[in-house]
This record gives structure tokens, sequence and C-alpha cells, in this order.
């Protein structure tokens, strides 16, 4: 049986040496423990699938096999970035399944926000099944749990949705990173050479842009909102503030507002700018951006997305808001 306890002696892993030395240490467990079998693995693009995914293509290489599923509700690029690295720079035996047309069937007219987040965790689950049956002669599912997930919630990882498959795809489970907490995976993860945008992804939540185009979703608001994003995350990366400030997205309401564009009225949605700092996200301050970056953000989202006509900053600390609107 696996420990499930960080021991008291384990060292910080805080360095390049020493991430390199639990890689080392993980890649020799990893092969004893997986022989010539084969492992399933649902790779999200999150820090802690993507770790998790680098470390073992290191160890089994095609033995591994990963699943993406682009449920429609990622960041603009961020499937094709996993794509990108995983397939074509590290070769991984990597299932690109485009479920995006079934996530935005099955959430027509889905509104409440917990019914949303079920929606999609069921649906990401019947997914991941219909590929695992697809599957010839696997014997385990790693998962990207980490310390803070045992600690926190008795080991059932809230955003790691493959825990409800069915008793008869119940494999053994691969977790590597189980007593690492999110900063050593982060080591971990450059030591492996996954790229910086990966490694050191601000929070997304498991729901992922669901859960910010509000109520039930629709396909211009989504695409308003993910357009919306791209631009805050260019332009933030632009100002340098990535890496300064914790997390920060955009937010397409479901209420329309009168604008007037090329001289006739519009009624268009707003878009909501929402950036936080915090340690642990239980409370959440929110930066003074300078005036010029909203303006800038402002005018591109306006002259940019299709069907945005306001543009907000939510100046709303945590408590009372919380950070996500849903
Ligand atoms: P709130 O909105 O509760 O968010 O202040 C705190 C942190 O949790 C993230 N979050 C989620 N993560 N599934 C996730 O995996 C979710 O359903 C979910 N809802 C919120 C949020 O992005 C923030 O970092």
């Amino acid at each position: 049986m696996e420990t499930n306890k960080r021991p008291d002696s384990m060292a910080r892993i805080n360095t390049r040496e020493l991430a390199q030395a639990f890689i080392d240490e993980q890649v020799a467990a990893l092969r004893a423990q997986v022989g010539d079998k084969k492992v399933l693995l649902a790779l999200s693009g999150g820090v802690d699938s993507s770790v998790v995914a680098a470390l073992l293509i290191r160890a089994i290489g095609q033995q591994l096999v990963c699943v993406h599923v682009n449920h429609g509700l990622m960041r603009k690029g961020e499937s094709e970035q996993v794509v990108e690295v995983f397939r074509n720079q590290l070769g991984a035996n990597l299932i690109y399944v485009d479920a995006v047309d079934r996530f935005l069937t099955r959430l027509e007219g889905v509104s409440d926000p917990e019914q949303k987040r079920k929606v999609i965790g069921a649906e990401f689950i019947r997914v991941f099944e219909e590929e695992a049956r697809k599957q010839e002669g696997i014997e385990f599912l790693a998962q990207g749990t980490i310390y803070p997930d045992i600690v926190e919630s008795a080991g059932v990882k809230a955003h790691h949705n493959v825990g409800g498959l069915p008793d008869d795809l119940k494999f053994d489970l691969v977790e590597p990173l189980r007593l690492l907490f999110k900063d050593e995976v982060r080591q971990v993860g450059a030591a492996l050479g996954l790229p910086d945008t990966m490694v050191y992804r601000q929070p997304f939540p498991g729901p992922g842009l669901g859960v910010r185009c509000l109520g039930a979703i629709t396909r211009d608001r989504l695409n308003a909102l993910r357009e919306s994003d791209a631009i805050l995350r260019e332009e933030f990366d632009r100002a340098g503030l990535t890496s300064r400030v914790w997390q920060f997205f955009t937010v397409v309401p479901d209420m329309r507002s009168t604008g007037v564009r090329g001289g006739a009225r519009v009624f268009d949605w707003p878009v909501i700018i929402r950036a936080v700092n915090t340690v642990d996200a239980m409370t959440a301050t929110v930066p003074e951006l300078p005036w010029a970056l909203l303006q800038r953000i402002t005018d591109r989202v306006l002259s940019e997305v299709p069907g945005v006509c306001r543009v907000l900053y939510d100046l709303s600390p945590k408590p009372v808001a919380t950070i996500e609107w849903e």
C-alpha cells in the first residue's frame, strides 16, 4: 500500500537538482509499478495532469495513453497547446477527442451553476469512459492528485472527474505527485522541460469557461468570453502582470445592455474583467490596475470581439464576492 502521508523527513523540492532527483526516483518507481502494462491518463492541460503526463512519458513512453477531451470550455489555444506539446514535441500517445458539440448540446438551457458543473462532470466521465473502452490492455489509471487534494478533500480530487468510472473500469491508480505541494509540482514540470505557460499556468476551474459564461451557455457568448479572455491575457502579458496577478479572466453575463455602433442602437453583451490576488483562494483582493491598461483592454474588446458593447472591472474583494461569478 502506497503511503498518502508526507514523511516529515521529506525535503521540500525547491531546486532543479532536487526536482531531478525526484524525477529519477519516480521514473524507476513507475517502471517497477507498471512493468510492460498500459496506463491511461485524462490530460486536461492543467499543471498537475501535464506534469504527470511528462513524468510518465519519461518513464514508460508509449505505454502511456493520454486522452485529451476538448469540451469546448477551454481557453483560446489551450487544446491546441496540449496537442503541440504532448503529441508533437514529446511524442506522446495522445488521443484528442473533439467533444465540443456534445458538451454544448448537453448544456443547452442549463442555467443553474451547480447543475452546469454536474452536467460537465458527468459528460466528461461519459466521454472518457468511451475512450477507455476502446483501449486494450489498460491496467492503470494515472491521476494528477497532489498533496493538498489528499489533505483537504480526503483524497478525492474535485476536478479530476475520472473518479466516477464504472466498476469494470476501476484500474489501479498511479499518482506520482500525491506527496507534492503545488510549487514542487511546478519545479518538477520545469525540470521535465514543460513550457512555462503550462508550468506556471494560473488556476483554471475544472468546468472551465462554463462557469464564466453566466446562466445558460450560448455559443455567441462563449465566443465573446473566449476572445475577450485571450485579449486580457495578451495585454496582461505585455504589461508584465501575468506572474504578478494570481488569477485573471473575463466573465460574460446573460443580460444585454444598450450600445450604439455606427450610428445605430445595438443590444449587446457586457464583458466583466476579474483579477484577484490571494494566497489560498479563501480571501482575495483586487489589484489596482493601470488605467491605461484597462482602457487598452476595453478598446480592444469593444473593437475586436463581436457582440460586446460594454466592459466593466469588478472591484469586489472576497469576501463578500467569490472569485468566480458562479
Ligand atoms: P471561488 O469562486 O470559490 O473560487 O472564490 C476559488 C478558487 O476555486 C476555483 N474554482 C473552481 N475550481 N472547479 C474547480 O476546479 C470548480 O467548480 C471551481 N469553482 C471555483 C476558482 O477559479 C478559484 O481559483
